[in-house]
């Protein structure tokens, strides 16, 4: 396997009385998607902070692309792409000229930053100041200016968090296209509907740590209910595979139901059994 992102038993705290990250280990293989989904205050961008020496990691601890990433030096930015919620454009330069500052750090030529900016739908306001961009706008722009430089991993924290639905839905369009050329991806997010929509691997995460490590196919084998409801005569019956389906397959052939529905456990629900809390609330 080729190894995009490797972590070996990495803690850290800001303070002495708990770890932000818990003796974290876990691989990302070349051209992944994978996310860290867990509640407010679990640790996920302190986790992403150090994969991308934002906060310098311990030697040994975290190796990017096979890089010790308490040793890279700046030049290595050009392969990893890190795009944060918070992260600080210029105000008071135009969308182009912020892609542009950017670009020029790394020799990327000026009709890439215009494709990016095509690509991005930001084509049309590349002459607007960014402080004068929609939230939208701001978050699809620190993602361009994380492209540009065609990383070969990208990180995102939260990259669709505050959006509304459609400007979400159409940068996770994007993430996924990305992705088909090959780009590594890590992603934080508390949203159980993005984690299962973008990720190919998803660890559960809270207090710093892995719970669990999957695919969102196999926590639903793993982890879910796999059963059917019949509404009947104004009456609701459940079945599962442990019951005697007799009754079910009747109701059926005599066509006398009203609705039937398949149920599955949503990710949320399994988040819940597996960690024993949800996704939203304190940590
Ligand atoms: N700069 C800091 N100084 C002190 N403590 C911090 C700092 N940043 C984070 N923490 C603490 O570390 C823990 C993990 O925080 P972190 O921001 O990594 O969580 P998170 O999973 O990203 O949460 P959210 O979903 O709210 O963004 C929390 O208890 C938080 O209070
Ligand atoms: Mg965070």
């Amino acid at each position: 396997m080729q190894k995009a992102i490797e972590v070996n038993e990495l803690t850290y705290s800001y303070d002495k009385k708990s770890h932000a990250v818990d003796n974290l280990s876990f691989e990302v293989k070349k051209g992944e998607i994978f996310g860290f989904l867990g509640p407010s205050g679990a640790g996920k961008s302190t986790t992403i902070k150090l994969l991308t020496r934002l906060i310098s990691p311990p030697p040994g601890k975290v190796f990017i692309l096979g890089q010790d990433m308490s040793k890279v030096k700046y030049s290595f930015y050009k392969k990893v792409g890190i795009a944060f919620e918070n992260d600080v454009l210029y105000p008071t330069l135009t969308g182009y000229e912020n892609l542009m500052l950017h670009a020029k750090i790394y020799g990327t030529p000026k009709e890439e930053v215009l494709d990016m900016l095509k690509k991005m739908d930001l084509f049309k306001s590349k002459d607007k100041k960014a402080g004068d961009y929609s939230k939208g706008m701001k978050t699809r722009l620190v993602l361009a200016r994380a492209l540009v430089t065609k990383p070969e991993v990208l990180f995102m924290d939260e990259p669709t968090s505050g959006m509304d639905p459609e400007i979400a839905a159409y940068v996770r369009e994007i993430i996924l296209n990305l992705n088909k050329n090959g780009t590594t991806m890590f992603l934080t997010t508390h949203d159980m509907n993005e984690a299962e929509k973008l990720c190919d691997r998803i660890a559960f995460f809270n207090k710093g740590k892995i719970i669990e490590l999957d695919t969102p196919e196999n926590y639903k084998k793993r982890f879910g209910k796999q059963v059917v409801t019949v509404e009947h005569n104004g009456q609701k019956k459940t079945f599962s595979k442990q019951d005697d389906l007799t009754m079910l397959t009747d109701i059926i052939n005599s066509k006398s139901f009203d609705s039937i529905h398949s149920q599955e456990a949503s990710l949320e629900e399994i988040f819940i059994k597996v960690v024993g809390r949800g996704l939203k609330g304190e940590a």
